[in-house]
Order: structure tokens, then sequence, then C-alpha cells
């Protein structure tokens, strides 16, 4: 899957594709035939109103709504060519290669050095020279190195929410996955920790392609290059964010965007 990953080049350069997508929960439908391409190296923000699925589709994209008790999709999901839904897809490659951040910030109750070395040593890289490289590099990519260098070996929970946040970035850099997955990242965290995540997010989508749960449309009008907006589990619009921001197609995107609603 990770060669699959890094190598998936289409025409357009399609990452991930949502074809006719619908999910429920039991007998609630939550989605409705969601057609959806995210392009790699790009960032993309779902936004839309509370309840209206954005999660969902989140999580649906690696299958994190498997345990959840009566979720059930239907349409595809296709990443390097393949239907992630496919009885032959290894779960848990998929998750490998899509790393997820949370509203939030949830480090494991070890040290910060650990936190980081944990998917390496997980997938057998056991040598402590390979592992310093990966937690310094990681931990810089996330801007955190200078904050926490003296301190590697301390408790992550010792750090304040904007450090955690970027530390579970680290966490997910250091599994190399080549998708980013990001549930309101930045809604838990002050201004200066807020700028720092939207600077990162500009930064990685050089080497990821990230999708982005926002409420704050500033924040997706900043950090994104395309946006969907979704309403009562339905795709109403999807354009390039400067478009939707300034001449959106839909009557809905537009009371919605100029916070008539929600
Ligand atoms: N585990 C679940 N079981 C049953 N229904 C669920 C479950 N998770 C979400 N839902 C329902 O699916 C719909 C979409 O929820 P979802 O969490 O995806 O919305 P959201 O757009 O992320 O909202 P928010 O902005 O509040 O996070 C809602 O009606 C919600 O109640
Ligand atoms: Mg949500």
């Amino acid at each position: 899957m990770t060669t699959i990953l890094r190598n998936a080049k289409t025409e357009n350069q399609t990452m991930i594709r949502a074809e006719h997508v619908n999910v429920f929960y039991q007998d609630f439908q939550a989605l409705y035939d969601i057609n959806l391409d995210f392009e790699k190296n790009h960032v993309t923000a779902l936004i839309g109103p509370s309840g209206c699925g954005k999660s969902t589709f989140l999580r649906t994209l690696n299958r994190m709504n498997d345990q959840v008790p009566g979720f059930r999709v239907e349409g595809e999901i296709v990443i390097g060519g393949e239907n992630i839904y496919a009885p032959k897809t290894d779960v848990a490659a998929l998750r490998k290669n899509i790393g997820m951040v949370f509203q939030r910030a949830n480090p494991f109750p070890m040290s910060i050095y650990d936190n980081v070395a944990y998917g390496p040593r997980i997938h057998g890289i056991k040598k402590k020279q390979v592992l310093d490289g990966i937690v310094e590099n990681c931990l810089r990519q996330a801007a955190l190195w200078d904050e926490v260098k003296d301190r590697l070996h301390t408790a992550a929970m010792g750090l304040s929410g904007g450090q955690q946040q970027r530390l579970v970035l680290a966490r997910v850099l250091a599994i190399e996955p080549g998708i980013i997955l990001m549930d309101e990242p930045a809604s838990a965290l002050d201004p200066i920790s807020t700028e720092k995540i939207e600077e990162l997010i500009l930064k990685l989508k050089k080497s990821y392609t990230i999708v982005i749960v926002t409420h704050n449309m500033q924040q997706a009008a900043r950090v994104s290059g395309h946006t969907a907006f979704f309403l009562n589990g339905r795709l109403v619009e999807f354009s390039e964010t400067k478009t939707m921001f300034t001449n959106p197609k839909s009557r809905q995107t537009e009371e919605y965007i100029s916070g008539r609603f929600g």
C-alpha cells in the first residue's frame, strides 16, 4: 500500500476518490451520494454546519468508522486505484498510510520521545540512532523541536495544548503517511498555536495530501486550495476555495459562508 500511495499518479493527480458514497448508522443515513476527488499534495477543507456529516465522511476515508455499531458504507473510496472497502484491503496498512489528527490532542501517556518513536518501533525500527534521527526530524517538521529538545524524555502530558497538538502531528509524520486527515485540529487552541498549525499545514502540503475539517471559514480560506461544503449529509458545492468564498455557485453555500446559518 505504501508503494501504491507514494506512486499514486493518475491523470489529474487524484489521491483519493469518493464515488457514490452513502453512509448509514443503523437506519439513519448520514451521507448521500458523495462524489469527491482529493488532489495529491493539496489541502482540501470540509466545511458545513454541525451534524452535516463532515467527521463521518473524514472517518470513512480511513475506515475509522468500521468499529461503530450499525455503520454501513455504499459506493467506493478509491486510493491508489483500489477501493479501500474491498474485502482484500489490509486495514492496518491502510491506516499506516493515513494519519489522523483530532480536535483534542491525544498524546500517549509516555515521554515526548516515545510518542514520536511509537509508530516506527511498531514497524520494527529498533536502532537508537535511527529512532533518534526520526524523532528529531519529525519534531522539526512539526515545528516543535526547539521547544522540547532539552526535555525529550519528560511526559508528553506536560506540554501545552498547542504543543501537544504539534506532538501528535510529529507522531503522525513518523509513520510516513501519504495522507493526513485532520478533524478540527486547531479548534481547541489559542490563536498563536492555531497560527502555528496553519503554517505547518501549508508547509506539509508539499509532501502530503491533507483533508481538514474546520468550522473556521478564515482558516479554510488560509490553508486550503479546494473546499467542499456539506449540508444535511449532502455535498452542496465543491470549488476552489478562492471561488467558494468570493463567488459561490450555490445559494446555500453563500448563506452559510456569510454566517446566515450554522
Ligand atoms: N456513531 C454514530 N452513531 C449514530 N449516528 C451518528 C454517529 N456519528 C455521527 N452520527 C450522526 O451522523 C450525522 C453526522 O455527524 P458528524 O459527526 O459526521 O457531523 P459533523 O459535520 O462532523 O458535525 P460537527 O461539526 O458537530 O462535528 C449526525 O446526525 C450525527 O448525529
Ligand atoms: Mg465533526
